[in-house]
């Protein structure tokens, strides 16, 4: 098989590259380890900055995003047992964000790439990378007990952190930098109607969450112990913490039921560097893991989309790699921004195991100044609406 370029991983990176360059008129192939339906079980994000929601939208895949998302003007934030106070990211930067799954966007992909063409092999395994720096690379891998060949000017590596593109880049090529957080958070999905706002909270017994999927779904989430299994925490003791967390001003509007998803996920940073060797370009988790903290997750992923897309398009179209060449680049600033961001926000956020008296009042500090100030708030909203993309 012959194709332009080659995608390792049908997450949402890689089905978002397709589906742009698709429309573009470059041929790609999509290489995804599991089924459809096991990539469509997986719950995660479900925070758009505006423009990831541009973004989808200017590739027609925002239909069921706008009809069903929600759009917020902001968020707001409470420590220590107190009233929540709200950060008017609409009020500060003009922008607004959106609540909508990224389960959801995985299936408006999938859609899309059925109606458009888009080529998608699942179930593809042994996927290896082959001649990066030659000019003339290619992909193998195994499917129906097969092995298949897909020749490529270019392969994305869009598999997720356990993927096999990063690790074809050379020891000594590649930089990455990593911190572990440690605690995890526990997440429920429950069939009950949301808060009206996200709701992030400071609390003497850890982090806790208030988010939402749709007007009856909620995603709630409480900062525990890596230790800790989910079979320790019945639907019970999950909603009673919740509640002990949550501010007295939100806690009665929480509306309690059986969760319906349970999970454990740790917390970290990860970057690795450069996110192009040869050939070979990496996007979304495969360069790049943040903690949940500041949604930034998902938006990397649709960020490194746009520089990508942006990139492939100019050298098809126009014989012009300037985009290509500053990739790796390009896209790093904005990971190493978002990184920044979010490793801020958890440790604003989060109560550390070995969290010192002094380390405490200077979070107190640092909490009461963005209650109060102006600025601080402006800050924290330019960063949660998103920097915009470069040109
Ligand atoms: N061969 C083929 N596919 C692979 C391989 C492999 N060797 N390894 C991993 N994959 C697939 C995974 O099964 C997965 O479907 O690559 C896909 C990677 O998807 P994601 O992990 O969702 O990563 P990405 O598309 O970069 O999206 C990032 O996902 O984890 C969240 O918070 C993160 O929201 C962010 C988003
Ligand atoms: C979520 O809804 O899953 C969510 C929302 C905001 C975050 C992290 C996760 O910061």
């Amino acid at each position: 098989m012959r194709t332009q370029v080659a995608i390792i991983g049908g997450g949402p990176a890689g089905t978002l590259l397709s589906h742009v360059l698709r429309r573009a008129g470059i041929a790609s192939v999509v290489l995804e380890r599991q089924s459809r339906d096991y990539v469509l079980g997986r719950i995660r994000a479900g925070v758009l900055e505006w423009g990831s929601v541009e973004f989808l939208r200017a590739n027609e895949v925002g239909d069921r995003m706008d009809a069903e998302g929600h759009v917020h003007d902001g968020t707001r934030i409470a420590w220590a047992g107190r009233d929540s106070f709200y950060i008017d990211i609409k009020k500060h930067v003009g922008s607004q964000f959106m609540a909508y799954g990224q389960t959801e966007i995985q299936k408006d992909l999938y859609d899309a790439g059925d109606r458009i063409g888009t080529e998608i092999v699942f179930d593809a395994s042994d996927v290896e990378i082959h001649d990066i720096t030659t000019g003339t690379p290619h992909v193998t891998y195994s499917a129906n007990g097969d092995t298949a060949r897909v020749d490529c000017d270019y392969v994305a590596a869009c598999d997720g952190y356990h993927g096999v593109g990063r690790p074809t880049i050379p020891h000594d090529v590649l930089r990455t930098y990593e911190k572990v957080y440690p605690f995890g958070w526990l997440g429920i999905l429950s069939e009950t109607p949301p808060l009206p706002d996200l709701v992030y909270c400071n609390h003497p017994r850890g982090f806790a969450l208030a988010s939402m999927r749709n007007p009856m779904l909620s995603r709630y989430y409480v900062q525990c112990s890596l230790d800790d299994t989910v079979d320790e925490w019945p639907d019970e003791r999950f909603w009673e913490e919740l509640l002990i967390r949550l501010p007295e001003d939100t806690r009665d509007e929480v509306v309690t039921g059986p969760s319906i998803e349970k999970s454990i996920a740790p917390l970290r940073s990860f970057v690795a560097e450069p996110m192009r060797y040869g050939s070979l370009f990496l996007a979304g988790d495969a360069a790049h893991i943040v903690p949940p903290t500041g949604a930034k997750g998902l938006n990397l992923a649709i960020s490194d989309v746009y520089y990508l897309s942006r990139a492939l398009i100019h050298h098809y179209e126009r014989a012009d790699d300037r985009y290509l060449d500053n990739y790796s680049d390009m896209a790093l600033r904005r990971v190493w921004s978002a990184v920044r961001f979010s490793w801020w926000l958890t440790l604003l956020l989060h109560r550390f195991p070995d969290q010192t008296e002094f380390d405490q009042r200077a979070q107190e500090a640092e909490l009461e100044y963005l209650r109060s100030s102006h600025f601080a708030q402006a800050s924290m909203c330019e960063q949660y609406a998103g920097l915009p993309f470069e040109t």
